[in-house]
């Protein structure tokens, strides 16, 4: 696919082989529509009144006008709210009112359409064709295990690229610093090095992390926990055992650009857990509002794949990990800004 008139510099293109989630399959009731951005591009996302999420542009062949803001027809179909035409999820225009019914449709049209999935409590698309996809939508298996429950957080929009989101959330030398008002412990700031485990394929990076944290809701603690991170290339974590015992706390931040980042989360519980959902969204707001903050101004926007523009120290090991599979993978460094749309040139060296 081209994306012409995206502003592009190789990150979107590499970006878009990936699937992202768009949004929160409980915000896309059947019959319901609504608006998503992925990587500069203007989605329309419904669910026709079977209960399947579908995903096309949000631009209306005839006239630009965005389809999301219209409806879902009877027939399923997202309706353009300016002159009717409806279009089914496969993009096809099926109707033109101003045609009336026996003059045939142009194909020209037809609108593009995009492959859709929906996993653990959220719609997923992937921009390219399967023959240009580089990895299957990510899956994370306890959600459909039978042994869980999910909450699928809120979602916050941090004006930040991807990649800074994903290292922050792995980051685990700055729990004791920035978070000592929630579950950080101000006594353990001094910190060995992590260890981190490279799958073979090199798409999975996993580390654990023992960890004496406070109870966010009461302040009790500290409490010897072991947070155990599970990152896949490049953009989803899972991480087990932060938001309590057997708990797995799943994040896919959505790049709607290439430097503003919609963050998608879920958590997943043992059966039998209480949790109090507005406590919980809560206590997670007020540890991800820091963070936003935080990496919202780290400088540069880019995350630095020369791992020598920024000092690594033992504790960084996740990141230096992170940062070199994304350069295995074709991510560029910043300031190799590419117009062609060429797939970015490997690691440097
Ligand atoms: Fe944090």
């Amino acid at each position: 696919m081209s994306f012409e008139g995206v502003r592009d510099d190789g990150f979107s293109t590499l970006a878009a082989r990936f699937w992202h989630p768009v949004a929160r399959a409980v915000d896309v009731a059947p019959g319901q529509v609504t608006m998503a951005t992925l990587l500069d591009r203007d989605l329309v996302v419904w669910r026709d009144h079977q209960g399947m999420a579908h995903v096309v542009d949000d631009l209306c062949s005839h006239r630009g006008t965005r389809l999301s803001a219209g409806d879902v027809a009877d027939d399923g179909c997202v309706r353009c709210p300016y002159h009717g035409w409806r279009f089914d999820g496969g993009g096809t225009c099926t109707q033109i009112p101003q045609l009336g019914t026996s003059r045939p449709i142009p194909r020209q049209a037809d609108v593009i359409a995009f492959r859709t999935s929906e996993h653990a409590g959220l719609i997923w698309t992937c921009l390219v064709g399967e023959d240009e996809e580089l990895r299957p939508r990510p899956t994370w298996d306890v959600t459909e295990a039978g042994t869980h429950w999910l909450h699928v957080g809120a979602t916050y929009d941090w004006d930040a690229q991807v990649f800074r989101q994903v290292e922050n959330f792995c980051d685990v030398a700055h729990f004791s610093v920035l978070h000592v008002d929630t579950f950080g412990n101000a006594d353990l700031q001094e910190m060995d090095a992590i260890h981190v485990d490279v799958s073979d394929d090199g798409w999975h990076l996993s580390f654990d992390y023992p960890y004496a944290s406070f109870n966010p809701s009461d302040g009790s603690g500290p409490f010897d926990m072991v947070f155990e991170y599970r990152l896949e290339l490049p953009f989803t974590v899972a991480l087990t055992g932060a938001s309590g015992p057997g708990s797995v706390m799943c994040i896919a931040p959505s790049p709607m650009s290439a430097d503003r980042t919609r963050l998608f989360w879920v958590c997943a519980f043992p059966l039998g857990t209480d949790v109090d959902a507005d406590e919980y969204e809560e206590i997670e707001r007020r540890i991800w509002e820091p963070d936003r903050a935080i990496v919202g101004g780290q400088r540069p926007d880019r995350l630095p794949l020369d791992l020598l523009e920024e000092l690594h120290l033992p504790f960084d090991r996740l990141a230096v990990a992170y940062r070199r599979g994304l350069a295995a993978l074709g991510f560029t460094v910043p300031g190799a800004r590419r117009v062609d749309g060429a797939p970015a040139p490997g690691p440097r060296g």
